[in-house]
């Protein structure tokens, strides 16, 4: 990992020697990857604020530093949620995945999110790579067949993993446990443990214990590799690696990665179905990080450029200058500092494996937790009917569940959109540029100098250019969006003091050399803007006449605040952020639940 910004070195180790060299090109390569949402129906805001949105702004930020960026997600199709929310709709579960699919690519987009590529992981490219990763393991001495006790539907005539099991919770006494966990306490269970079970397909309690026979993977093997892997990530974000460390202590067990289920990626060996396994597919937690390099693949494949994909993954094609950053919410870390890494260590081939692994915590809904049944919560198709996308992106990026959980709250949402968006950041676009519109006939002022008000205003910005710049680089988001924040401050401030509408009246050189000075501050609110609030960037740099993307800011105030020329042309929009009133809040919070739990 290196900062470019920082230095022009960077140190990496060779056969046991210490070797410092020169980058000769800054430019880098950065793959990045959201957490693949569940096909089960559109996600609500607060999967969005925890994995795919600030994942969206940490590769915009990079790409504006000039970084070539692959920004990878899809969606996750198999296992028993998918399974069970098709039977809900009443569609075979193909169907139901190609229709979820779209909707939640297409609520993506509206969104702002800028993926590479939304894949899926039910794609041909991903069933091959989770075939072959097996395939190697297995020659390695890592899978293992074992006969498991599952519950088994007379009624449903299948045995019922997971969640197509519900019944009484052996810890709490919660009568609708699911078979994988139980939603009251949080346990994490086992089909055979619910009391009283019946089936989630038809609620029959005609069930009986039956032996199945399922591939397990050695983790246990595997452990002394995986820890020393984890201790080379002190650097990570604290709470990726607090969960991470966590879970070792815990100790690994070998983990069953076959379910008998007929939706999933069939099992294999030699590349022919696996005998025994004819009826089984894999577990949808063993081929849903693996989709990573599956969607990388569909990509390349639908670029004309099959192997390409290989330079971003494959060690022993170039992928070893590639930085692999992940982005996930809390209850996904254990998968990707365990499961996944297992499997990729373990097929003893040379995969690029992530680099930074930032975690998120909860956001809740006024301190409870989002709910669709409960009619508690917004979703991101509904989100999207209220307000524009980056009013929604700059709440969730500015209040980013990042050291605990946090809670949206409709009236902290208000204030938040008010203040930051329409008060200090819009009201200064529209301020500076309807007064350039009346007193200079709407061009960038020429002539005079900067005075000492213009001196500390670079010397301001500059300190917080760093800081913001830093504080993205760290995906710090909430830090991040507090800087950007204070920069737009500061343009509000200095306005204020300077007061370009005074010094007109006395003397037009003055004012105009602070105009120059507020035109090219919302020039560069655009730069700023693009990561967080990219479609606001995109209107804000039209006022000044510039088209986006332009390149993240230097650190020099002071060349940033010149780069309009005197004499273009300047022009007031429309109104950027339209203020949220009270009534607004009201029938929101009615709508869609909003008072204390
Ligand atoms: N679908 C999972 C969830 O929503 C995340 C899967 S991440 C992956 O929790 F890498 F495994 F795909
Ligand atoms: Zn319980």
């Amino acid at each position: 990992m290196h900062h470019p910004y920082i230095s022009t070195v960077e140190m990496v180790y060779d056969h046991g020697l210490l070797i410092i060299r020169e980058l000769k090109d800054p430019m880098s390569r950065i793959l990045i990857t959201s957490a693949l949402p569940y096909i089960n129906g559109i996600k609500h805001l607060g999967n969005l604020a925890g994995s795919m949105l600030p994942a969206d702004v940490f590769a915009r930020f990079q790409r504006a530093r000039g970084h070539e960026v692959l920004y990878i997600c899809a969606t996750d199709e198999h296992g028993t949620p998918a399974e069970l929310a098709a039977a809900k709709a009443g569609q075979d579960v193909r169907t139901y995945c190609d229709e979820q699919h779209l909707i939640q690519k297409n609520a993506g987009e509206a969104f702002g999110l800028s993926y590479d590529w939304f894949g899926r992981s039910s794609s041909p490219e991903n069933r091959e790579l989770t075939q072959t990763f097996c395939e190697a393991l297995d020659k390695n001495g890592l899978i293992e067949e074992r006969v498991d006790k599952m519950v088994f539907s007379i009624d449903d005539g299948r045995f019922l993993p997971d969640r197509y099991v519900e019944g009484t919770c052996p810890h709490c006494g919660y009568d609708k446990a699911r078979g994988d966990q139980c939603d009251n306490c949080g346990r994490l269970l086992d089909p055979t443990d619910l009391i009283n079970p019946y089936s989630a397909v038809s609620g029959s309690r005609n069930l009986e214990v039956r032996d199945t026979r399922h591939l397990y993977l050695l983790q246990t093997k595997v452990e002394p590799q995986l820890r020393e892997w984890i201790a080379g990530k002190s650097e990570w974000p604290q709470l990726a690696l607090s969960i991470a460390n966590k879970h070792l202590e815990e100790g690994l067990i070998d983990r069953g990665i076959t379910r008998d289920l007929k939706w999933g990626v069939p099992v294999t060996k030699d590349g022919k179905p696996r005998p025994g396994f004819e009826d089984k597919v894999f577990y949808v937690w063993f081929d849903a990080p693996i989709e990573y390099i599956g969607s990388t693949k569909e990509y390349f494949t639908a670029q004309g450029d099959p192997d390409g994909w290989q330079k971003w993954w494959r060690l022993d094609q170039g992928a070893d200058d590639v930085r692999y950053v992940e982005f996930m919410g809390k209850d996904n870390v254990a998968f990707h500092t365990v499961s996944f890494p297992a499997t990729i260590l373990g097929s003893g081939e040379p995969w690029k494996m992530v680099d930074t692994l930032k975690a998120f915590n909860w956001l809740n809904w006024y301190g409870g937790k989002f709910s669709t049944s409960m009619n508690r919560g917004v979703f991101m198709d509904q989100a999207l009917k209220l307000l524009p996308a980056d009013y929604w992106r700059w709440y969730l990026v500015a209040n980013a569940p990042e050291s605990s959980d946090s809670s949206f709250t409709w009236e902290q949402f208000q204030a938040t959109i008010n203040k930051d968006l329409a008060d200090v950041l819009g009201n200064f676009v529209n301020r500076i540029l309807k007064f350039t519109e009346s007193k200079f006939d709407g061009v960038v002022p020429a002539g005079g100098e900067a005075g000492p008000l213009e001196e500390k205003l670079y010397t301001d910005i500059s300190a917080l250019l760093v800081e913001a710049t830093e504080a993205f680089e760290a995906m710090e988001m909430r830090k991040a969006a507090q800087a950007v924040r204070r920069i737009w401050v500061l343009g509000n401030e200095y306005l204020q003091e300077a007061a370009p509408w005074t010094a007109f009246k006395t003397d037009v050189e003055r004012a105009g050399v602070i105009v120059r000075h507020g035109l090219n501050l919302v020039r560069l609110y655009a730069v700023l803007a693009q990561p967080i609030i990219p479609f606001a960037a995109q209107s804000i740099a039209d006022c000044v006449g510039v088209e986006l993307p332009l390149a993240w800011p230097s650190m020099d105030a002071k060349a940033e605040l010149a780069k309009l020329a005197s004499g273009a042309k300047v022009q007031s929009g429309e109104v950027l952020f339209k203020k949220i009133d009270d009534d607004m809040v009201a029938e929101w919070a009615a709508r869609f639940g909003g008072s204390e739990a």
